[in-house]
């Protein structure tokens, strides 16, 4: 027999010597009242993790400290949210809800200046800004921010902790949530905790995972995905000053965090608190595939990176319940799904679709993309997905191969395949992309370029070839639609709006050559920002072709907002009788539906008719024309990419 006191036993002997004075009474009782519901969550996660571990209830105390004072920065407006969001918790699966995620730099170029850019995020409908990482960071190569030396400073270049607060600030009066990242897996090599670690201070060398000799690692990479091949073979670097081995997933300077101490979870709930309260709907988290490391594995998706991620969440149900979380897992589908939970992370991209609409419109077909959503595109009706077309990194064909096996389609060759098209080696190809991290020793590799560029823009314009122009908006037009209408948030990356080519300036600067990721970060100018606003007429082809992207997604955004349906209510994937057609059907709580049917190719397509009669309507509306659809005998056509959203009439 052994004896463990329940987490009750537990929580009232830490209040019993948790000093609470510095909480105003009111705090004092919500913090209380909170521990007593979300307190017996977090004792089970913990004691998961570090149960085993002598210090493990001094760690417990000590959190619930951080929390404390977690809560007591929190500013009264925050607090105000706080309530509202209880009340009101599935805000992020709202019709309402448009995304766009853009760099500081790229946008700005500060701060301050993007007060004068929350009107274009007003005209295309943008109700939520993710910032990308804008927090102190090396100088030269930072992993474009994601290898952070300080979460609670603002890079110089782009302003301060204040400015910061002020803009979220301006954004949440304008109704516009932003979103942060949170990059937990590694801190910079800069970091207060990684420059103590290489003064051999050893209380921060176990905040790192540190290595005498080659035979751990050895072990370790065994099994272990290598993430950057092109820099770095393997996932570890030697460092000459503490002439020790570091684990460093990605990057050399970025430093994997040891999370099987405690008193990194500890300390990193504290970063996490610190930046809640500045003011965030949601925390991207970042890379939080790989926070877990268990030998003989590849150390992604482990069952205990799980469980922190579910303790992080109890945390802030605890000081922040405004504040959400958003998996950033690019893995195996049936792997991303597991992240998505109310307990764990209420938000997740959703790597797979992006990567099969840009599938489908390579090879002109839809089973794989059919086959597959009907798989995973369902998730809990307390959580939703955020969908994309372009990002800041690479696009990897995170495809599921037994469902690709199923159809018939090899998946290392169409891997191949798709990777060639997308890097325009493939003949026939529209696409001007680059190649990503190829692997000398697999000949993996990823693909790189902006939304106009992989849909043929790019090569379009240089061949003035004017009906390839057309195709190539169409495409654009198309994916967007799609992350629109299927359910869930849709989030633009910012320079897409407005079709903007690759940026092939990367190659001249030394401390981005190296990483081809950078030809799809992309300055989002004035000059730009006047034409989508009709402020300038456009002069030329390109920019007749980059209006016609704003101005149509502006419209299908605005339709968006216009129609419950595209909030909440629940996807079914259909079937239907023509390869080049991808169709789904929702349907709410109100009994209302909507159908949309999508043609990839560049030809025109016909199917039946009868798919309109999951509409139960004999006529149906086309939100996106006006015009009436029958259901009659004749089949239904569409135009080249053209996509319908069919409403009973
Ligand atoms: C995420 C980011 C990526 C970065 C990596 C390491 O995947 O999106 O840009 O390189 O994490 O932080
Ligand atoms: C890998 C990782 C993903 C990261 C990307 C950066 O695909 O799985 O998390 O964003 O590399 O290029």
């Amino acid at each position: 027999m052994s004896y463990a006191a329940d987490s009750g036993v537990c929580l009232d002997r830490i209040l019993a010597s948790t000093d609470l004075s510095g909480l105003t009474k009111k705090d004092a009782t919500t913090f209380t009242r909170r521990l007593k519901a979300h307190f017996p969550r977090l004792f089970e996660k913990y004691t998961y993790v570090y149960g085993h571990q002598y210090d493990c209830y001094f760690h417990l105390q000590k959190l619930v400290e951080i929390l404390r004072d977690g809560l007591k920065n929190r500013k009264p407006a925050l607090k105000k949210l706080d309530s509202q969001r209880l009340d009101s918790p599935l805000w992020y699966r709202d019709e309402e809800q448009v995304g766009m995620a853009c760099y500081v730099d790229l946008m700005g170029p500060t701060l301050n200046d993007l007060h004068e850019k929350i009107d274009y995020f007003k005209a295309l409908g943008v109700t939520y800004v993710h910032l990308m990482p804008l927090y102190d960071a090396p100088k030269g190569d930072s992993d474009g921010g994601y290898a952070v030396s300080d979460y609670r400073k603002v890079n110089p270049t782009l302003g301060t902790v204040k400015d910061l607060e002020k803009l979220a600030d301006a954004l949440q009066k304008e109704g516009i949530n932003l979103v942060l990242d949170f990059v937990f897996n590694h801190t910079s090599d800069e970091h207060a905790w990684a420059k103590a670690a290489l003064d051999g201070n050893k209380q921060y060398q176990n905040y790192y995972y540190l290595f005498d000799d080659r035979t751990i690692p050895d072990q370790y990479e065994h099994t272990l995905r290598e993430i950057f091949p092109q820099v770095r073979r393997g996932s570890f670097t030697f460092n000459e000053q503490m002439e020790k081995w570091v684990w460093t997933t990605f990057n050399s300077f970025q430093w994997d965090l040891n999370y099987s101490n405690p008193e990194v979870f500890n300390a990193i709930t504290s970063e996490m608190l610190f930046l809640a309260n500045l003011g965030c709907a949601a925390l991207r988290l970042d890379a939080l595939a790989f926070i877990w490391k268990e030998l003989g594995t590849n150390c992604e998706n482990q069952e205990k990176a799980h469980v922190l991620i579910q303790a992080f969440n109890c945390c802030l149900q605890i000081v922040a319940p405004a504040v959400v979380f958003k998996s950033e897992a690019i893995v195996h589908p049936d792997e991303v799904l597991k992240y998505i939970d109310k307990d764990e992370c209420q938000l997740s991209y959703n790597p797979l679709l992006m990567a099969l609409l840009w599938n489908s419109l390579a090879t002109r077909k839809t089973r794989l993309l059919t086959s597959s959503m009907k798989k995973s595109f369902a998730i809990s009706d307390d959580c939703t997905w955020v969908n994309y077309v372009r990002c800041h990194d690479d696009i990897g064909w995170t495809f599921d191969d037994a469902v690709a096996h199923d159809i018939g389609i090899n998946p290392f060759d169409h891997r191949l395949f798709l990777n060639q098209f997308y890097t325009g080696r493939f003949e026939g190809s529209f696409a001007n992309g680059v190649p990503f991290a190829e692997n000398p020793s697999n000949g993996d590799c990823r693909v790189c370029g902006s939304l106009a560029s992989l849909c043929g823009l790019e090569g379009a314009l240089n061949d003035n070839d004017a009906q390839g122009v057309d195709e190539a908006v169409k495409r654009m037009l198309l994916l967007y639609g799609i992350t629109f209408s299927i359910g869930g948030i849709p989030l633009l990356y910012s320079s897409d709006e407005i079709g903007k080519l690759n940026d092939y300036s990367y190659r001249d600067d030394d401390s981005k050559k190296h990483d081809d990721r950078w030809v799809n970060r992309i300055a989002v100018t004035n000059e730009d920002t006047q034409l989508a606003l009709g402020e300038t007429t456009p002069l030329n082809t390109a920019q007749t072709a980059s209006l016609r992207v704003f101005k149509g997604l502006q419209q299908m955004i605005a339709i968006r907002k216009q129609n419950a349906i595209f909030g909440q209510a629940k996807t079914h994937i259909l079937e239907t009788d023509n390869q080049h057609c991808f169709a789904f059907l929702r349907e709410n709580i109100e009994g209302e539906k909507l159908l949309a049917i999508c043609n990839f190719s560049e030809h025109p397509q016909s199917l039946s008719r009868s798919i309109l009669a999951t509409l139960k309507h004999s006529a149906s509306k086309d939100l996106l024309t006006g015009e009436t659809v029958e259901i009659n005998s004749s089949a239904l056509l569409l135009a080249p990419f053209q996509q319908m959203w069919l409403l009973p009439a």
